[in-house]
C-alpha cells in the first residue's frame, strides 16, 4: 500500500516536472489556443560582419564567418569562398587559407584542391548574430579548467 502510494507521488511529480520544463522552450507551432493557427516568424536577426576573426571555443572548432556572405554563390559549379580562400588566392584577397585539413580524403590522402568533403563551406562554417541562446549551457573554456598556458611561467 506504501510502495504504491510512494510510486504514485513520484509520478506525479514527475508529472508536475515535465509541465514546468516544457516551459521553458518556446514553441514552434503557432500560439495558444489554437497551434494550427500560423503566426508570423521573427525576422531574422542581422549577422555580425565586422571582420574580426573570433576566438575559436576549443582549438578544432570551425571557426564562425566574421563577414557577410549575402550572395555568394555555393553550388556544385561555382564556389565563390573558394576564390578567396584558395591558397593560390589568398595574398590577392587577403583571406585566410582553408587549413591543411581542408586538402584531406578521409583516407589522409592530401590533394592539390578542397577535398570533396570540404567543399561545402557553410555546412560547418555559419555566420553569427548577437542573440540571446534559445537554451542556456554550461560550456566552460578549457582554459578555465586549470590548466597553465604553455610558456606562461
Ligand atoms: C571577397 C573575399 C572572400 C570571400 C568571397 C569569402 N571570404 Fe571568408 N574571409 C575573407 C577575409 C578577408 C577574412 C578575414 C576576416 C575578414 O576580413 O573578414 C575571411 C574570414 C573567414 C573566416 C574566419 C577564419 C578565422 O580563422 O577566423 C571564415 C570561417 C570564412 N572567412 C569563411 C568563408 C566562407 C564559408 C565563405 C563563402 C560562403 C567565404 N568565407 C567567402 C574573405 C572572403
Ligand atoms: C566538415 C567541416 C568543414 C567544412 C565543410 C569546411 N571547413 Fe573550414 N574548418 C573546419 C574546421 C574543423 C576548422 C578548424 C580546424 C582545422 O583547421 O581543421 C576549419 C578551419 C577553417 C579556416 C581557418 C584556417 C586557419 O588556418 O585559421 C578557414 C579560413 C576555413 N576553414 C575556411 C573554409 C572554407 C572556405 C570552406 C569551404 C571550401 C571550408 N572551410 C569547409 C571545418 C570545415
Amino acid at each position: 500500500m506504501m510502495t504504491q502510494f510512494r510510486l504514485t507521488a513520484i509520478f506525479a511529480a514527475c508529472l508536475v516536472a515535465s509541465f514546468v520544463f516544457a516551459q521553458g522552450v518556446p514553441e514552434l507551432s503557432g500560439s495558444s489556443p489554437d497551434p494550427m493557427v500560423s503566426s508570423p516568424a521573427e525576422p531574422l536577426k542581422q549577422y555580425v560582419t565586422d571582420d574580426v576573426r573570433q576566438m575559436r571555443a576549443y582549438p578544432e572548432q570551425p571557426p564562425v564567418i566574421p563577414h557577410s556572405i549575402e550572395g555568394y554563390q555555393l553550388s556544385v559549379n561555382a564556389n565563390r569562398c573558394m576564390s578567396c580562400h584558395r591558397r593560390e588566392h589568398t595574398e590577392g584577397s587577403g583571406a585566410p587559407m582553408i587549413s591543411i585539413t581542408h586538402y584531406m580524403t578521409r583516407e589522409t590522402q592530401m590533394l592539390a584542391d578542397v577535398s570533396p568533403r570540404r567543399y561545402f563551406c557553410t555546412q560547418c562554417h555559419v555566420p553569427q548574430a548577437d542573440t540571446a541562446p534559445l537554451i542556456g549551457n554550461s560550456f566552460t573554456d578549457m582554459s578555465e579548467m586549470g590548466v597553465n598556458a604553455a610558456g606562461s611561467d
